[in-house]
């Protein structure tokens, strides 16, 4: 199992030692046109994990690409680049001018991007034709049936899927106002483990498709777990704003939790059996 950062959780070129934990940097989403992001406050910690509105600031397709990139190759790092848009033709562009980099991760939970099925196959599909690089959509649990469009993009040409974005969410303040500049935010921390274990389960039985799992992974006995449901590798969020040495923590306890767990390795808790999917069916 390898541990990546989450997209837009750590900025590399900013905390270096923090990156060089890792298997693989992940960068914060790129648009084809440069975002300030949302007015602040963008970040509120709630009772039940973190809510961001950040509204994908980043610097644009063609500074990421002359600036930013150049400086991301020096840390020595396998690069996974996140990318954006508003329809299929921003995607595909980006995707076009990469190269020299391990994959390429869609975000497809985009401000005004649909996440049906149809619109995010629509999206994998131009992709692919664009590049020859590994794609992997990265989707949200906020579709009634994640496995429907993990199928889908697999039809469409995806070689793995990220599993899972933010779910929409809403902090209010004493005042009973919003503690969002924006209103609302994405969900992320440890209440959407269980959620995210689930998207993994059923989208690795939907398509057997490679996954990189996340959402609230804190521990190593997290990373397991997702292991578990049917990820490949995993990668950290949240937790690294609060612990900057997560990667190499997790990376120790997973040893500690396989043994407590009574599992050699990563490999060896899986398999279908233990997909909530089949397990729905067996107890049906
Ligand atoms: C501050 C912040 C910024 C994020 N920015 C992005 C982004 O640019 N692109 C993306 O695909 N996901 C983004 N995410 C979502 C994370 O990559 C991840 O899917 C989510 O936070 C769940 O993992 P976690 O619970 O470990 O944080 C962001 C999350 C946070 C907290």
């Amino acid at each position: 199992m390898r541990i990546f950062n989450a997209s837009g959780c750590l900025d590399a070129l900013a905390a270096p030692e923090v990156a060089r934990q890792l298997d693989a940097f992940v960068t914060k989403t790129v648009t084809p046109e440069p975002r300030e992001g949302s007015a602040p406050p963008r970040i509120a910690e709630t009772a039940h994990g973190m809510l961001n509105a950040i509204g994908l600031a980043n610097p644009g397709r063609e500074r990421f690409l002359a600036e930013h990139l150049p400086r991301l190759r020096e840390l020595g790092l396998p690069l996974w680049v996140s990318v954006g848009g508003f329809c299929a033709h921003d995607y595909a562009e980006t995707c076009s001018q990469l190269t020299g980099i391990e994959t390429i991760e869609l975000n497809l939970s985009c401000p005004n991007v649909d996440e049906a099925a149809d619109s995010a196959a629509e999206i994998v599909a131009a992709c692919r034709r664009a590049t020859d690089l590994p794609l992997y959509a990265k989707l949200s649990a906020a579709h009634p049936d994640v496995a429907e469009v993990a199928r889908a993009v697999a039809a469409a040409g995806a070689d793995g899927l990220s599993l899972v974005n933010t779910l929409r969410g809403v902090a209010l303040d004493r005042q009973l106002r919003p503690v969002l500049a924006r209103g609302s935010g994405g969900l992320s921390g440890p209440s959407l483990k269980p959620i995210a274990l689930h998207a993994v389960g059923v989208c690795r039985e939907a398509t057997g498709l490679p996954i990189v799992g996340m959402g609230g992974i804190q521990t190593g006995r997290d990373a397991l777990e997702f292991a578990a449901c049917g990820a490949r590798d995993v990668a950290l969020g949240t937790v690294l704003f609060a612990d900057p040495g997560a990667p190499t923590r997790v990376r120790a306890e997973l040893v500690t939790a396989c043994a407590d767990a009574g599992v050699a390795s990563t490999e060896d808790g899986k398999g279908p059996a233990k997909s909530p999917e089949t397990e729905r069916k067996v107890h049906a």
